[in-house]
């Protein structure tokens, strides 16, 4: 069996597109793969109920994108069949795409006899990933493939984390869904247009996330709230956070939250709130639940 796990940037989403580091930790829900050599090549996805086959002129991306997979593994080798079960809702900034690359990948190893480390899966998944949206900066497979709290900087090699105190978080889904492919290109139209402008954001997220990473090191979790708070100030500044979201995350914040941010490309998806004790998770818990939100406690990273 091989397996993907879903993530949450922790900070650092959009910048990281641009070349600046970010923080993200991954989750123990994900895909679960297993595969086996067949007479033809096929992906079975559930609980949606899907039957995909390699076809790089179908309209389907998840066909376009196993078979984008697959090419790399050449013409020689033999057919594949893959039962795949993902445990996180899609379209929802949890890194659903990318944990589904990974675990196939992984398991296409596995029914193949090929040995390859974490760092060369998400190298795999990565061809899987840009199907799906056209310029990843990586960090989603990379952290699917390698768990933990880690520092992603594009093209340099990930950084691991070592939190002094548990992240515990609060994920909310906003009930909206997004993209990321229209929210990274919406922001690379901003980019276009004031390119000045968004770089000194980028810059702001960059010291945001160095101070983060001191502050999960030393944890202290006040910081580190504090730190999502102003992240998220500049998320919304790029116009990826909604009403919605900020509601969710007022809401989390008067419950107790000490931070809460959207987390991945937004426009939709979850928000994230940080909580320290039992009390907190519950009050944010239930205030969240309140406000119709699907929701779930994690320990980022564990
Ligand atoms: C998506 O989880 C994170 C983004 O920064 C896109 C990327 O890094 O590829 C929005």
């Amino acid at each position: 069996m091989a397996f993907g796990g879903g993530k949450v940037i922790l900070l650092g989403e959009h910048s990281v597109v641009y070349g600046r580091p970010a923080l993200a930790a991954g989750l123990t829900r994900g895909v679960e793969a297993t595969a086996r050599v067949a007479e033809a090549d096929a992906l079975r996805i559930e609980p949606w109920g899907l039957d995909v086959s390699p076809d790089p002129q179908a309209d389907q991306p998840l066909a376009r994108a196993f078979h984008a997979l697959l090419a790399p593994y050449g013409a020689s080798r033999q057919a594949v069949a893959i039962d795949a079960t993902v445990d996180l809702p899609s379209a929802a900034g949890l890194g659903c795409s990318a944990a589904l690359g990974v675990a196939v990948a992984g398991a296409v190893d596995q029914a193949l006899g090929i040995e390859r480390d974490a760092e060369g899966r998400a190298g795999a998944a990565l061809t899987w990933e840009r199907v799906f949206h056209g310029n990843p900066s990586g960090i989603d497979t990379a952290v699917s493939a390698q768990g933990g709290v880690i520092v992603y900087r594009k093209g340099e090699p990930i950084e691991r984390v070592h939190p002094r105190a548990p992240l515990r978080l609060v994920v909310a889904h906003s009930g909206e869904q997004s993209t990321t492919k229209e929210m990274v290109e919406m922001v690379a139209r901003q980019h276009e247009k004031a390119t000045e402008r968004l770089d000194k954001t980028f810059d702001a997220i960059a010291a945001i996330v160095r101070n983060a990473r001191l502050a999960i090191e030393a944890g202290d979790l006040r910081a580190l709230g504090q730190l999502m708070d102003l992240n998220q100030a500049l998320l919304n500044s790029l116009l990826v956070s909604t009403a919605r979201i900020e509601e969710l995350c007022t809401a989390a914040l008067e419950a107790g939250a000490l931070g809460a941010k959207l987390t991945g490309a937004g426009g939709g998806g979850c928000v994230i709130a940080l909580v320290d004790t039992d009390a907190s998770a519950e009050h944010v818990l239930r205030a969240l639940e309140q406000m119709d939100a699907e929701v779930f406690e994690v320990e980022a990273g564990a």
